[in-house]
């Protein structure tokens, strides 16, 4: 899918919608991986507010560039959303310490990855790529696959 968003808002609806279509927690055997690609301040961040709040997240997210990872409960269920930010890593070994083998293989967890290309060795074989290109000003292209 192919979208044109022209502001952050319209940017976090599309997220929003993103997250409420294709969640089915528990129906997967591993956790759900949203892999998300794009230059500095393509909006990968902006996404993932958008995509927690239609989760009912009301926890302000923040860029984990520094702390690599952060963890948000999602209310009345046993659902975790992680959202890391790998623009500091070498590769998956530096997500190994923070036990990323046993949060993906946790099907309830649904994992949003900033700077995944950074660590593809990692991602499973089926995951949805969320590819941010920055048009001009505030226009982006955002396609999902
Ligand atoms: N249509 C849009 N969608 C998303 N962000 C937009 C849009 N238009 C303008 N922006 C601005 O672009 C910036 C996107 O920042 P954001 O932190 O989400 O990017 P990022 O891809 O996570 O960057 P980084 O690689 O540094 O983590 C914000 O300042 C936001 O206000
Ligand atoms: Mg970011």
């Amino acid at each position: 899918m192919k979208f044109r968003s022209n502001s952050v808002e319209q940017t976090q609806k599309i997220a929003s919608s993103l997250a409420k279509k294709i969640i089915k927690i528990g129906s997967q055997r591993h956790a759900q991986i949203f892999a998300l690609e794009g230059e500095l301040g393509a909006g990968k961040t902006t996404f993932v507010k958008g995509f927690a709040s239609a989760l009912g997240i009301k926890a302000h997210i923040t860029s984990p560039t520094f702390v690599l990872m952060k963890r948000y409960a999602v209310s009345m269920s046993k659902t975790y959303l992680y959202h890391i930010d790998a623009y500091r890593l070498r590769n998956h070994r530096d997500l190994m310490p923070l036990g990323i083998k046993e949060i993906m293989a946790d099907p309830r967890n649904i994992i949003l990855i900033e700077w995944s290309d950074r660590v593809k060795k990692i991602l499973p074989g089926k995951y949805v790529k969320v590819h941010i290109d920055h048009i001009n000003g505030n226009t982006r292209k955002i396609e999902i696959k």
